[in-house]
């Protein structure tokens, strides 16, 4: 007898594409980034035991890194502030290893790169440690050279990310993120026991979350697939958010671009008025990132006004918000979480969005053009 065997297919697991497969993988490598971590409803990162004495002086932070690796450092910035009240900016890397930066042992410096081997980060890190400043690396690959230049070092915990489109890597840097800002805001005497027992419960849920979204995905009432396919011609895409919002739509929209090629662009929704509305017209269509948010009420307002340009306007909302269909043509709703964790649920539809616009165009989705999975060069 002869077996015909397809290695690559057998990796693949059933899935026809990489991306696919680690798009479906994301409850697992979920769950794996927080093991550990939280045992009983509290927080344990013992990889940060032997530099508590160096996060006990900081009074910055910085977060350095690249792509969807900067936009989950984006995110992190709105929680860290809130939840640690330390100032926070995150910066792409190739702008910070260039503007001289101001860092010194009071600035923790966080790396966040997937792959551990991005140069910029790498040159922008070692500045700054030349400059006294503590460096915790978040990373995917053990023994990387970010973790050569780091004081401590969080992994994802991700498993292997075939596809050169950040998936599940974005959503395990996020919840590493969090993670890191949930210890500083405990550190720092500004959580109390009650406010983390709530956060981890939310935390602990999100993989189960995210796996009703797929499995919704996957059946025949699947709502993302078809508009997908619908929306694939379109040339020009935009997509709004505000607060953890607007690094989502960052996310949505790099996500459509390097894998569909079709042009995206994320904004803050109110800035929109500011210049880009002048691009909305019946052809261009528009995501809106409204989950419920203290900003909802803003958001919606600014998707009234693009409805008023004739745009056609699809909306990641809360599952429950019925209100929201009047403002939209099409509505992917997600489960209820809290805010701050929003991000990491409506993420998934925009995920798929990107995949099945791509694969109705015929590209090569997971090895998109132009692009490598870890950008050693400069
Ligand atoms: C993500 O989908 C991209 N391929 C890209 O933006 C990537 O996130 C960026 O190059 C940073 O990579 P890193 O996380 O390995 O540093």
């Amino acid at each position: 007898i002869t077996i015909e065997w397809d290695s690559e297919a057998a990796e693949k697991g059933g899935y026809p594409h990489f991306v696919l497969k680690e798009i479906y993988e994301q409850p697992q490598a979920l769950r794996r980034a927080l093991a550990g971590r939280i045992r009983e409803g509290r927080l344990h990162l013992s990889e940060l035991e032997s530099i508590q004495g160096l996060l006990a002086g900081i009074q910055r932070i910085v977060i350095v890194a690249c792509g969807t690796s900067y936009h989950a450092g984006l995110l992190a910035k709105y929680v860290i502030e809130q939840w640690a009240r330390i100032p926070v900016e995150a910066i792409t890397a190739a702008e910070f290893r260039y503007c001289d930066p101001i860092v010194g042992p009071e600035t923790l410096c966080i790396a966040v790169t997937q792959s551990g081997e991005t140069a910029d980060t790498l040159v922008g890190i070692r500045q700054a440690r030349e400059r006294g400043a503590p460096v915790i690396a978040i990373t995917n690959v053990v023994a990387s050279a970010i973790t050569r230049l780091s004081d401590a070092v969080l992994y994802l915990q991700a498993g292997p990310e075939i596809g050169v489109v950040a998936t599940k890597t974005f959503v395990t840097s996020v919840a590493v993120l969090y993670l890191l800002g949930l210890y500083l805001g405990q550190q720092q005497g500004r959580i109390t026991s009650e406010q983390m027992r709530e956060f981890v419960t939310a935390l602990e849920r999100l993989p189960e979350q995210i796996e009703h979204i797929l499995t919704q995905a996957s059946g025949p009432e699947d709502q993302i697939a078809p508009l997908a396919k619908r929306m694939s011609q379109v040339s020009s895409m935009m997509f709004i958010g505000r607060g953890v919002g607007f690094p989502t739509a960052l996310e949505g929209a790099l996500k459509l671009k390097e894998i569909s090629y079709i042009h995206a662009e994320g904004f803050p929704a109110g800035e929109l008025k500011h210049g880009s509305i002048a691009l909305l017209d019946p052809d261009t269509p528009l995501f809106g990132i409204a989950t419920a948010s203290h900003v909802y009420e803003k958001v919606v307002s600014n998707i009234q006004e693009v409805r008023a340009r004739d745009a056609r306007v699809m909306v990641i909302a809360t599952e429950g918000d019925e209100k929201i269909r009047q403002h939209a043509h099409d509505v992917l709703y997600v489960p209820a979480t809290l805010e701050a964790f929003s991000p990491l649920l409506a993420i998934i539809p925009l995920q798929l969005f990107a995949y099945h616009a791509a694969v109705a165009r015929g590209c090569n989705v997971d090895q998109p053009r132009n692009l490598a999975k870890s950008v050693t060069v400069e």
